[in-house]
């Protein structure tokens, strides 16, 4: 199997683009060193095919969970491509930002209105100005990964392991101004004791409390509701970022399922199956504040965002895509159950069944994991220690994979880890952008 070309593009982009890559979650590092693929010449259905021509199934981050609908679905991509034809830009506005904003809020009757972005991380940023204009307080209490700028990197001010126990350990914030020290201050999920003693006096001062729903475990009943309480006690906004948790459990934001609606939800990747688009929803008391300050970018006006959206969510109702990917999701995770109890290899399985992800119990878990996603490669598969499903995902993948986990798992339990993995261990945490 030849598999060089990914691999040698790579070294030459490191010398070019600092990182090598845009996003820290699809640094070939992070998967196996020196060997895994990292660029696609094509992607289809639940496939992706690298720079040699080589075939793999994806059972593993599926475009970070941005694929929903499987790679270059056919229906969104055909209403993308007229939308092309026809100009994704002009002095004029596209329509469908207003169509899409109907299909938004009526999904969620509590949002009245909608403003949009392209990415995750600037929608978070738009979400936590309006409640910040809104309140006119600075503080932002959160619990959860919300991206890349400044004011959620203002945690690690003070003290550089603030985020720990948050998405990502570690993160530095060199280059974020220090007088924003104490303006964001991280909280543990469903720890509303730990949130309360945090905000003890501060009250007055919070702008917002935003947090991801839920993601490596489901919310408990309460957590969501004492937020709610709290926030409106204390007269903060109430942000609930769905970028990953959105539409993965049903059509929408996963607040839905839980009956607890926040003040603002923010959506992005999944809405779009892959094209750039990002929505900001919220009330109309909160999100009238969005015209109180300056909140504005040409990029944000293209057409291609608003289509890919409407087409995907269109798809995902019609075809009741939720249920689909739940039983996908749920198959995988009863694939590592089942085959770590068949080899003796003890597991930790987690996440939303939509969201799963399996360590193995070892403190060689580093190790076995690069050596899983090796093995995986020969064997015509991306796999990781998470899995993302999509509707492109048949029943035959599943099968397939099944075999393939069955004979790695086999392996890592007769040998001793340290005997089979020949190639670098894969990086985790911080050192995925320090590493060499
Ligand atoms: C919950 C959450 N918020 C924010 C972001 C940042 O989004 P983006 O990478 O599009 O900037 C992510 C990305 O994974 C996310 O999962």
């Amino acid at each position: 199997m030849k598999q060089k070309t990914g691999q040698n593009l790579y070294k030459e982009a490191k010398k070019l683009i600092p990182g090598g890559t845009q996003l820290l979650s699809k640094r070939p590092e992070m998967f196996a060193p020196e060997i895994w693929p990292s660029y696609y010449s094509k992607a289809k259905g639940s496939k992706v095919f690298d720079l040699d021509n080589n075939e793999y199934i994806d059972m593993s981050i599926m475009g970070i969970g941005a694929n929903i609908l499987g790679y270059s679905d056919d229906d969104v991509d055909r209403a993308v491509i007229n939308a092309v034809k026809n100009g994704v830009s002009s002095s004029l506005n596209c329509p469908e930002e207003v169509e899409l904003a109907k299909i938004l809020t009526t999904l969620h009757p509590w949002a009245d209105m909608v403003r949009y972005a392209r990415g995750g991380g600037e929608a978070c940023a738009m979400a936590v100005r309006i409640a910040r204009a809104k309140t006119k307080r600075d503080k932002v209490f959160f619990s959860g990964y919300h991206g890349w700028y400044d004011w959620y990197l203002a945690a690690n001010i003070s003290n550089s392991d603030m985020l720990d126990g948050q998405l990502m350990p570690g993160l530095d914030p060199n280059g974020v101004p220090r007088n924003l020290q104490g303006t964001a201050v991280p909280f543990h999920f469903n720890d509303i004791d730990e949130l309360k003693h945090k905000s003890k006096g501060l009250e007055k001062e919070i702008a917002a409390i935003i947090v991801e729903p839920a993601r490596g475990e489901d919310a408990p009943k309460d957590y969501l509701l004492a937020l709610k309480n709290f926030s409106k006690e204390i007269g903060a906004v109430l942000i609930f970022d769905e970028i990953t948790s959105g539409f993965r459990m049903c059509p929408g934001g996963l607040h839905i399922k839980y009956g607890i609606n926040p003040d603002i939800a923010i959506f992005a990747k999944s809405i779009a199956n892959g094209y750039a688009m990002a929505a900001v929803i919220g009330n109309e008391e909160t999100m009238n504040a969005a015209q109180s300050t300056f909140i504005s970018s040409t990029n944000w006006t293209e057409r291609i965002g608003p289509v890919a959206a409407i087409a995907t969510i269109q798809k995902y109702i019609e075809s009741n895509v939720a249920d689909r990917i739940i039983e996908v999701g749920s198959r995988v995770k009863d694939v590592w159950r089942d085959m770590s109890k068949k080899h003796g290899l003890p597991i930790k399985v987690s996440g939303l069944p939509t969201l799963g992800s399996f360590s193995f119990s070892t403190e060689m878990n580093q190790s076995m994991m690069t050596f899983f996603t090796v093995e995986m490669l020969k064997k015509g598969f991306l796999g990781w220690r998470q899995f993302k499903p999509s509707f492109a995902h048949s029943d035959r993948d599943i099968e397939k994979y099944s075999d393939a986990v069955d004979e790695i798992f086999q392996k890592i339990s007769i040998s001793d880890i340290k005997d089979i993995l020949k190639t670098p261990e894969a990086h985790t945490g911080f050192s995925r952008l320090t590493k060499e």
